[in-house]
This record gives C-alpha cells, structure tokens and sequence, in this order.
C-alpha cells in the first residue's frame, strides 16, 4: 500500500495556489502558525488588521495567534456567530458595517480565523467591503484545513438552498496548522473527516486504500497523522483550483456528494447536518447512483460506501419526499438548463463531472438509500468484531 508522500516532511509544507490573477501559497505543517509574523510581512506586506472569528474559536485560538503575530497589533476583533444557520446576507452586512465603524479601509487586512463558516462569511465580506480588501485564511476545523480555506470560494446561504450568494475571492495566504485542531470537537472533526473520503474517493486512490487500511477506524487527531493528510487534501484541491478556478470544468469533481448533500442541509434548514455529514450521505447516494448507471463496479462502490459509513455515525435521513430533494436540486448551482449535474465515482481515486441521471434512478436511490448505510453499517461491525 502506497504511503503518502509527505509523512516524513518536518517543516512547513508550502502548495502554490496559482488561479487566474492570483497566486498564494498555503503552509501546511505542525506549528506553522509560528512563522505567521514572518510570513505576512513575506507574502502580505503591511497593513491595519481586522481579526473576523467567533467566540468559541477566538477563546481557543486568540492567544496563539497574538502570540504569533509577535508584537504587530490588531486593530480590531469581531467575533460573530458561525453557526450555518447564521451563514447569511444579514450577517455578511453586519461585519462590514462593523468594519466601517472600526475604520478599516482599502488597506485592510482581515485574518478570518475559524472553521469553513467563519471562512465562506469573511470571504465574502473580504470580496465585497470597498469592492475588495486582502485576506488571510487561519483554518481552525480539519474541513477548513483540507478544503474550504483554498481556492477562493465564498459565500452565504439562502433560505432556498445552500451558499446561493457568494464570490471568488482567493485569500492572499492560508496557514494550516494541525495544533489548531486540538481543541475541535470530535463531531466536528469527523465532519472534516468526510472530505478527506471524498478527496481520496475523487483524486487520490493510495490516500484512499491507506485510510480503509487503518485497523481500528479512522482517528487522526495526532498531529503526526493529520500531516499525511491535510497536505495531500491541499495539494487535491490546489491542483484543481489551478486548473480551473471558476468551477466550470474539472474543479467540479471537487463536488462528490455535495448535490444531494446541499440539498439535504436546506432541506433540514441547516440545521440537522453538519456540512461533511450531509456530504456524507450525498456520497453514498451518488455511489449508488453511478452503479445504477454502470459507471462504477459493484465491488468498488462497496469500498467507497464501507469506508464513507466507517468515519463514523450519520445522523438519520428524515423522511424527505424525493420530489422534494429534486426540486432542491433543480435550484443548485450546479444545474445547468434545468438538468442537475452530477458528480459521480468510477473508480477508487477517479471521478467523472457533469452528468445528468434520470429522476426515475433518482427516485430509486432516494428510496434505498437508508436501507444501504445500514446494511453497510452492519457489515462494519461485522468485520471489526473479526478482528
Ligand atoms: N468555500 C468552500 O470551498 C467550502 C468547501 C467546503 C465547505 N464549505 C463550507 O464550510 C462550512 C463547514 O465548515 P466546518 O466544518 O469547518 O464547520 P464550522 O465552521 O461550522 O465549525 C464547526 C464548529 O467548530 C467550532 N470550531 C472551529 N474551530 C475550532 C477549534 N479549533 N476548537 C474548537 N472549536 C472550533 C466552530 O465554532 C463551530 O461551532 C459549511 O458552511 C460549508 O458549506 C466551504
Ligand atoms: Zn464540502
């Protein structure tokens, strides 16, 4: 079985983002956040700061952080809720209405330190306040540090779905320091778990099989373990974004599960699912979709669907009319001409984008798709009682 590359790596890990006009790197490794003085005056250059966090995530982080920033002031904190519910317009108004009061200028430079919420919302902000000031992503979630900090997507949600209004807007610097992440709660952290799977499941079949090898289930909370991973996520996601950094081609591969996993959120109010839970589901939907449509084999979706349900417990399907769902779907951003498009597996490491599937499939999947995760479930426990 094919190790990750970057086990053995002791200093920072830096990947080059390079997508349209921009180009920033992203620092992966264990204290990381250490370099931060050196690396804004490096990469950033000067310039007022304006911390965008939340409570919970500032009491934890905060110190780090000023401590890091060795003796360059911040001008002003402003902590917000980040709760997904709260991922709005109204919100994304608020701080820059407080950042108006707190005198920030074009100068500006807003350090978003928090999970993907606090990221997608101070990015959005970062894009629209005075038409654009910089940004520094300090991902404090593992989904943050793998995935929603890189490639510049931001954004809030509607009522009517998920992340509806938004921007690019790429951040000058992102800093992923697994220490950060030793305070996350472990529902949270599993949630981030969920996107590693589909970076594996999309791009990185070595990554994949080193995760199903792991005897006892996927725990990475140790820092040593988490840099095999948050790097190679990184590196999936740089490339993807430096080859098409407005999600109109093969960046959309990056969407594994998140048709009906957004769909899923909106239909629940943002409420009963974290992010890589409902993402979660949206997997094994897709999974038993591209079987329906012959695009992957039965073995390996058994693979892919074992390993999604082994990261840990999905909260319940309520009982959802698929022609809800559908409808949902028709209004993502993803469907092009009334048609949904998909993003389904068809192979461990390979994925194909843009696909249209029949609703009957649909119907079909929505209908099986409890009985499928416990069945696998079951299957799980099985193996783990052999062992
Ligand atoms: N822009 C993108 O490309 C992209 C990609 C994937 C996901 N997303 C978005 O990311 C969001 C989910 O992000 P998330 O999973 O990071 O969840 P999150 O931002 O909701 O954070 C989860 C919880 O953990 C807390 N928290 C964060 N860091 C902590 C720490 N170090 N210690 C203790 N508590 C901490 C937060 O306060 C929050 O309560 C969704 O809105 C999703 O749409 C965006
Ligand atoms: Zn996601």
């Amino acid at each position: 079985m094919a190790k990750p590359r970057v086990a053995r790596r002791k200093t920072p890990q830096t990947i080059q983002v390079s997508a349209g006009s921009s180009s920033y790197p992203v620092i992966c490794g264990a204290g990381a956040l250490r370099q931060l003085r050196g690396l804004i005056t490096w990469h950033v250059g000067v310039g007022p700061i304006f911390v965008l966090s939340s409570r919970q995530v500032w009491n934890f982080c905060g110190p780090k952080i000023q401590r890091a920033l060795h003796g360059i002031d911040v001008s002003r904190v402003i902590l917000f809720d980040d709760r997904e519910s709260a991922k709005s317009l109204r919100m994304a108004e608020a701080l820059c209405r407080k950042l108006i009061r707190a005198g920030a200028r074009r100068d500006a430079i807003l350090f978003a330190v928090g999970g993907g919420v606090v990221g997608d919302v101070a990015g959005l902000v970062a894009g629209i306040f005075l038409r654009g000031v910089s940004i520094i992503h300090i991902p404090t979630t593992l989904l943050a540090q793998v995935d929603s900090s890189i490639g510049g997507k931001t954004g809030v949600n509607l009522p009517e779905g998920k992340n509806l209004v938004g921007a690019f807007h790429q951040p000058r610097l992102v800093i992923c320091d697994p220490e950060l992440l030793s305070t996350l709660p472990e529902r949270d952290f599993r949630s981030g778990l969920f996107e590693v799977v589909k970076c594996a499941a999309i791009a990185d079949k070595p990554l994949f099989e080193w995760l199903e090898a792991k005897p006892h289930g996927i725990s990475l909370r140790d820092t040593q373990e988490l840099m095999k991973i948050i790097p190679r996520c990184a590196c999936i996601k740089a490339r993807l974004v430096n080859k098409d950094e407005r999600d109109s081609g093969v960046r959309a591969t990056l969407n594994f599960g998140h048709t009906v996993g957004h769909a899923l959120e909106a239909a629940t109010n943002y409420r009963r699912f974290l992010h890589g839970e409902a993402i979660g589901w949206g997997m094994l939907a897709a999974t038993l979709v591209a079987v329906a449509l012959d695009e992957l084999e039965s073995a390996d979706a058994a693979r892919l669907m074992r390993l999604i349900v082994r990261v840990g417990w999905l909260p319940t399907l309520p009982k959802i009319p698929a022609a809800h769902i559908l409808n949902i779907l028709h209004r993502d951003k993803k469907s092009r001409e009334g048609m949904v498009r998909w993003v389904l597996p068809v192979a461990i490491g390979r994925a194909k984008y843009g696909i249209s599937v029949p609703q009957s499939v649909f119907h079909q999947v929505w209908a099986e798709l409890p009985q499928w995760a416990v069945r696998c479930r079951e299957e799980q426990r099985w193996e783990t009682k052999r062992r």
